[in-house]
């Protein structure tokens, strides 16, 4: 993945072509293998997260599935719930403070959120991985990174000392860590931040996990060095086959590795679907707002544009919808009103009272949520207006 500055409408309409021609050669042997392939590794249903002296559930209702070797990139602004979406799934929510209230995460058959501890443990840094923000909070600074990474491969696989030490080395090539040998025997403190993010890469993918989730993996380093790390990790996913939930700000990365997308607005996904759909035909005015930079893209553009105003906190997450406060759309109904998501197209559903959106895609909601008309014309193609099924009027 370069850092491109072409459109990512423009890649990924490449990348449909690509699989276009793919899907043309596939032989029958290859659809059943390709069928088996595409059954979720990860079901999520109605996961809903609250927190003690909090009344709004800070994550509330989420859905999704992944299936294995896919990617699904989580988009939304600060305090958006991302991070506690993606804890719950490891099991490591700061409980009892912060718990699961409700819902199931179904992980290649088992039932994640009625595993013990122990399960859940031996789960961690074997089949599913993680790689945090700050890798300071995962590496233990007394300790020489190659056996920290080894320690992961002698506790879920059983190796010996000298071949977890042999696969901690390879795993630092792997990552691309200039002289592995030396960097075997360095203390985390001797590295520079995106050296240790790649340890933290090489740890995660240390036993060849099925599920690997990335949660804003690049946010403390600077934007050269975010950049070879997100193509690391995702040349990575695409080598190793595993599932990719990455959580990230950068939507030139999101066009160049999802294949699916998740808008989530204070606690709730309020957009998902195919990576395509989510760029050429946004249903959710948050996405319309999130995506305002898009015809400009380039890898400092490609961040998530600024909406007027900012996530209300939890204490003012009332009944009806959450973005009502910044919406130019919003009515009177949408403060009471629960908006729940609805199908707009082939897996792809958005969640507003007010779709199809298209009908409001003009001047006042452009411009309100700082987006230049003319680049909601880019974003949606004039030819796909009015022909997708839905369910509710304005
Ligand atoms: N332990 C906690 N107790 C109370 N509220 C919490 C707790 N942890 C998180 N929250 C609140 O839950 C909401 C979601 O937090 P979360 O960390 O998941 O956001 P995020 O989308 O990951 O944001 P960011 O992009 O800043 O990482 C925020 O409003 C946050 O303040
Ligand atoms: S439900 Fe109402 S406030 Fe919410 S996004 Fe739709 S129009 Fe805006
Ligand atoms: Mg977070």
């Amino acid at each position: 993945m370069a850092a491109s500055t072409k459109h990512p409408g423009k890649r990924i309409a490449e990348r449909g072509l690509a699989r276009d021609i793919v899907a043309s050669d596939v032989a029958p042997s290859d659809v059943a293998r390709s069928a088996a392939h595409d059954r979720p590794i990860l079901e999520v249903q109605d996961l809903v997260v609250t927190a003690s002296g909090v009344a709004a559930a800070l994550v509330d209702g989420v859905s999704f599935s992944l299936a294995r070797a896919q990617t699904l990139c989580i988009v939304g602004e600060s305090g958006c719930g991302k991070s506690l979406t993606a804890l719950a799934l490891m099991g490591l929510l700061a409980r009892p403070a912060v718990r699961v209230a409700r819902g199931r995460a179904q992980f290649d058959g088992h039932a994640l959120f009625e595993m013990s501890d122990r399960e859940l443990s031996d789960l961690r840094g074997d089949r599913i991985a993680m790689v945090f923000q700050e890798p300071m909070t995962s590496l233990n600074p007394a300790f020489r990174v190659g056996d920290q990474i080894a320690e992961t491969i002698v506790r879920h696989r059983g190796l010996g000392r000298a071949e977890a030490r042999e696969r901690a080395l390879q795993l630092l090539r792997r990552v691309r860590i200039p002289a592995p040998e030396k960097r075997l025997d360095a203390y985390p403190h001797q590295l520079s931040g995106g050296m240790r993010q790649r340890v933290m890469v090489a740890m995660a993918l240390a036993n060849d996990p099925e599920l690997l989730i990335a949660d804003e993996p690049t946010t403390a380093l600077d934007v050269t060095i975010q950049a070879q790390i997100l193509e690391l990790i995702a040349d990575l996913q695409r080598d190793t086959g595993t599932a990719l939930i990455l959580v990230t700000h950068d939507l030139g990365v999101v066009a160049e590795v999802a294949d699916r997308v998740a808008v989530m607005y204070a606690g709730r996904i309020v957009e998902q679907g195919p990576v395509e759909r989510i760029f050429d035909d946004p249903q959710h005015p948050y996405t319309v707002g999130l995506l305002g930079s898009l015809p400009s893209i380039g890898r400092r553009e490609g961040r998530l544009a600024t909406i007027p105003g900012s996530v209300p906190p939890p204490s003012r997450w009332g009944p009806g919808c959450r973005f009502a406060s910044r919406c130019p759309l919003a009515q009177q109904r949408c403060v009471t009103q629960r908006p729940e998501l609805e199908q707009v197209g082939e897996g792809h559903a958005a969640a507003c009272l007010r779709l199809p959106i298209d009908a409001h895609l003009d001047t006042r909601l452009s411009t309100q949520l700082g987006t230049h008309p003319d680049a909601l014309r880019d974003i949606r193609p004039e030819a796909d207006r009015g022909t997708r099924p839905h369910t509710r009027g304005t």
